[in-house]
């Protein structure tokens, strides 16, 4: 038996890659599945919250009860998080967000050749950080893939966005893989997620989140 933590409680998941348009048929984007921001959707859904997950292009089945309002670029998951975000109670950012757009897209396909072709690309706006300094923002949730010194610079992340609680992964694992370990830091200190599938993970995640966001809200 799984109690209902997050009973009555909305929450609000990013998830997947964005993606920035060159022209009508080429764009730049991460390396994302989308499979973890799923499964945490998932396991919220389980938790008994009311869930809305903000896609990007995944090759992944919307999961079952969530509200999913699929995006593709940057800006667009900026909007749909704006839009949403007053109602939520917390707000997880799970999505690979693109760091930069491409200047001027064209709108047909640009003629292939021989020459060098140049694009500009502007950095893309942060929207977790967006998030925390709204007014009244709700209990966010930040990841941090690394490559290198892990721990060091996922606080530092938290601490810049000012996050209650951010989950750690090093890039090297977690790209494309099924199985992860997960670092959880938050204002108390660190905690391990041994090695486990994403759903796995996911689930003690929103018990994670379910003990802080109840001990805080009594
Ligand atoms: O890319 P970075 O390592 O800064 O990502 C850390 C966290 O910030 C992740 O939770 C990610 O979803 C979020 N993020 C965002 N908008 C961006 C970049 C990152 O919401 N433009």
């Amino acid at each position: 038996f799984q109690p209902k933590r997050l009973a009555g409680l909305k929450v609000l998941i990013t998830a997947g890659p964005t993606f920035e348009a060159i022209d009508a048929v080429r764009g730049i984007s991460n390396q994302s599945s989308g499979k973890m921001g799923y499964a945490v959707a998932r396991a919220a859904l389980e938790a008994g919250a009311e869930v809305t997950l903000v896609s990007g292009p995944t090759c992944l089945k919307p999961p079952r009860g969530a509200r999913t309002i699929p995006i593709v670029s940057t800006q667009q998951m900026l909007d749909a998080v704006e839009a949403e975000v007053d109602a939520a109670d917390i707000f997880i950012s799970v999505a690979a967000v693109a760091d930069y757009y491409v200047l001027n897209p064209s709108e047909s396909k640009i003629k292939k050749d021989a020459h060098i072709l140049t694009l500009e690309l502007a950095p893309n706006p942060d929207i977790l950080a967006n998030v925390t300094s709204r007014a009244k923002p709700p209990f966010c949730v930040g990841f941090a893939a690394e490559a290198e010194n892990l721990e060091e610079y996922a606080e530092l992340k938290r601490r810049r966005k000012h996050l209650p609680l951010i989950v750690a992964n090093a890039v090297q694992e977690a790209i494309g893989t099924d199985e992860v370990e997960l670092l959880l830091l938050d204002d108390a200190g660190k905690h391990t997620l041994a090695r486990a599938d994403k759903l796995t993970q996911a689930r003690r995640l929103i018990a994670h989140i379910a003990q802080i966001y109840n001990a805080q809200h009594p």
